[in-house]
């Protein structure tokens, strides 16, 4: 019998002699091989029939090898690497559902322990609450539904309209306050970057301001080139602010990445809760938290600071319940591995591994400067993410894009280019985050074939549009 017999078998009308063939291919297959290599994927409809256990895993398995190696990935924030300890916690205990407190009374201890940790680390004064939620981008919701509710409970208490609600934030933001104001009815009053300033600052902030003003969301470490807003200004101001005229307005840090980074590189910096207004924070677990995707982390100045009517009491999973989610049923694999890290690197840990990137990061970015065809973004000791933006350094016959596509082209590398947001469009930005998955070694070959890029365009000049579309261009999370 050989496959080829298949082929050559009428496909109409099946027979007793074809049932039969495919019977015998069918036992062959179970036993030299794999069904799958002869079928197309299922993409459409769920298949009649299954198949092996090895394999599906196979056949996913083999399809995946066309994505990007996600150590190659130099756009994402998110950890592309954990230790094999974490990741035996992990798979451990991916069947606990986490929203069943009472069934699993320990898990809900732990995200407690975190959430307590992450306060501390924030400088809270007090005791205070907060939430593992999906990302920062749920916590952000959160957080911002929270300014929202505080808001309108001041306004009706003092008899005023609620009817207008406005959000102030710089335009060097993640898309997700944008989002925030859209699904919940809130003005954005985006303050737009300018040529050559790709933060904001309180003389920025101010003319935006008003009563129906639910909060200021200020940056540290912005997605576009890794550097905070001005948030002690912001906050002097509103502290100003509600001195002089009384307008309370809150301050929410959006410290996706930077909330794993500054404590750490830079601790005597005050952007947190040692600031007067700055009332709830949120940070990505899944970025320099250093946990795979899936976990975010939502932290309130003092309880108070949470909205009561946003929290929700439900007993039906065996005890009454508090639930402040966006969602219900999730995962508690990536609590227990934030868990893990807290407990396996410490204080001590985090700053040496913040410290290791960041150095491999000012490495690169020497090295980058010295091909002598870019320049860096930003000044020369800023605080910053631990990552180099950069750009050309003039006009040449190809652009940042190129670039890119170039190094894609060349190794696999995926190091986005992109333009950034308004007034600064006309500004295009590269962009390598410098995690631990890129050592010295791996950051020197980097540099190099940057270098070998640029020559190779020089010499042809820029790719043809189409090559052109295999450029990372989106800004990369
Ligand atoms: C500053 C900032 N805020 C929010 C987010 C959204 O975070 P997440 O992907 O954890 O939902 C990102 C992601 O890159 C970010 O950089």
């Amino acid at each position: 019998m050989s496959i080829n017999q298949r082929a050559e078998t009428a496909p109409a009308s099946p027979n007793g002699g074809e049932v039969q063939l495919s019977e015998q291919l069918e036992a062959l297959a179970a036993q030299y091989g794999n069904r799958f290599l002869l079928e197309p994927a299922p993409d459409h409809q769920l298949p009649q029939h299954g198949m092996r256990a090895v394999d599906a895993m196979r056949l996913i398995g083999e399809e995946l090898v066309l994505d990007g190696i996600p150590m190659r990935n130099l756009a994402t924030f998110v950890t592309t690497w954990m230790e094999p300890e974490a990741q035996r916690i992990i798979a451990e205990n991916l069947h606990r559902n986490f929203i069943d407190h009472a069934e699993y009374p320990q898990t809900a201890e732990i995200e407690q322990r975190c959430i307590r940790m992450l306060a501390a680390l924030f400088h809270a004064p007090g005791e205070t609450t907060g939430a593992r939620t999906q990302g920062s981008s749920e916590a952000i919701m959160l957080g911002a539904l929270s300014l929202k509710w505080k808001w309108r409970a001041r306004r009706e208490q003092a008899g005023k309209d609620t009817t207008r609600p406005n959000l102030v934030f710089g335009a060097d933001v993640h898309v997700v306050w944008e989002k925030f104001c859209r699904y919940f009815d809130v003005e954005p009053r985006i303050i737009p970057l300018q040529r050559d300033k790709y933060t904001i600052g309180p003389e920025d902030v101010e003319p935006h301001l008003d009563e129906n003003t639910i909060g200021v969301a200020a940056v540290l470490g912005t997605t576009f080139t890794g550097h905070a807003d001005d948030i002690r200004g912001i906050n002097d101001l509103l502290v100003a602010i509600k001195n002089d005229r009384g307008l309370d307005v809150p301050l929410h840090v959006d410290a996706a990445s930077g909330g794993f980074v500054w404590p750490f590189l830079y601790p005597d910096t005050e952007w947190d809760f040692r600031l007067e207004q700055v009332r709830s924070i949120n940070t990505s677990g899944h970025k320099y938290g250093l946990v795979y995707p899936g976990i975010g982390w939502l932290v309130f100045r003092e309880t108070a600071d949470l909205a009561e009517d946003l929290v929700f009491y439900e007993n039906y999973l065996g005890k009454r319940d508090a639930t402040f989610t966006l969602n219900f049923s999730t995962g508690s694999a990536m609590v227990l591995a934030q868990y893990y890290n807290f407990v396996r690197l410490g204080h001590e840990g985090y700053r040496y591994t913040m410290e290791t990137m960041q150095q491999n990061a000012r490495w690169l970015a020497a090295r980058i400067a010295g091909i002598g065809d870019f320049k860096l973004v930003g000044d020369e000791g800023a605080e910053q993410l631990p990552l180099v933006a950069f750009q050309l350094a003039e006009e040449r016959n190809f652009d940042e894009f190129d670039v890119a596509s170039q190094l894609a082209a060349e190794r696999g590398w995926m190091v986005p280019a992109y333009t950034l947001p308004p007034d600064a469009e006309h500004v295009t930005i590269m962009r390598a985050l410098v995690k631990l998955t890129l050592g010295h070694t791996l950051a020197s070959t980097l540099a190099d074939d940057l270098a070998q890029a640029c020559s190779t365009l020089e010499q042809k000049g820029g790719l043809h549009p189409l090559d052109r579309k295999r450029a990372k261009t989106g800004t990369g999370y």
